[in-house]
């Protein structure tokens, strides 16, 4: 389902070099669960983004379902995400002026499906994510808990294949973290590819199947 082929990346300041991804090669099967295990600095966040087609590798390249999303050009790129990958970050990034009902609405906006399809797949990721009953609340009012649940329904609303997520509980407590693993664990069950960025122990002793991916440094040892 996902590849990562002998991939690397360096930012450059000036003449100086600094590799942050080297010579990563990553095969994920469909259905697996994913936990990308690292410090802070150890290049999570940088892989995910060039799974996710938002940012290119230096050398190598990701294949998702055998398509090269990073080579491909942004337009493509983004429609691959749009329809496969669905993404939740650890600082939400919600619209704060609009509705959960609204945040979870607007990844479906460029689909041109008719509203009738719109509302009910919007109406189901609300509660697939534990969140219909807040659907009318303004983003800004809600909870870290709320607005990670809100994420999730966003995450959903495209029905994607893939689900990416990066530090997910790193601003929830432990109650909330507990139940957005839950919420994981129904998403494995219906057969979702899931890749989690994070350093929070809780995910190193999931009551499902997952694959535990230490990162350091830039590397992965597998
Ligand atoms: N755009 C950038 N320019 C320069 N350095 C960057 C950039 N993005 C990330 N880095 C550096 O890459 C390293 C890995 O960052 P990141 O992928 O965010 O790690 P993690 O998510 O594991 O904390 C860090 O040292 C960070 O400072
Ligand atoms: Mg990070």
């Amino acid at each position: 389902m996902i590849r990562v082929e002998n991939l690397s990346k360096s930012f450059y300041h000036q003449q100086d070099e600094s590799k942050i991804l080297i010579d990563i090669n990553l095969h994920i099967k469909r259905g697996e669960c994913i936990i990308l295990k690292g410090i802070s600095g150890s290049g999570k966040t940088t892989l995910l983004s060039i799974i996710a087609g938002l940012d290119r590798p230096s050398k190598g390249k990701v294949l998702i379902d055998d398509e090269p999303i990073s080579k491909l050009p942004d337009i493509f790129a983004s429609k691959i995400r749009a329809k496969k990958i669905g993404m939740i970050f650890q600082h939400f990034n919600l619209f704060e002026n609009l509705s959960v009902y609204e945040n979870v609405t607007v990844p479906l906006i460029p689909s041109g499906l008719p509203l009738d399809d719109i509302y009910r797949a919007v109406d189901k990721s609300l509660k697939v994510a534990n969140i219909y009953h807040k659907r009318s609340l303004v983003a800004s009012r809600l909870s870290g808990g709320e607005k990670q649940r809100c994420a999730i329904a966003r995450a959903l609303v495209a029905d994607p294949d893939i689900i990416v997520c990066d530090e997910p509980t790193a601003n929830l407590d432990s109650q909330n973290s507990i139940l957005f693993i839950e919420t994981i664990k129904e998403l494995h069950l219906m057969g979702k590819t899931i890749v989690i960025a994070t350093h929070d122990p809780l995910f190193e002793n999931l009551n499902f199947k997952s694959r535990i991916v230490p990162m350091f440094d830039g590397k992965i040892d597998e």
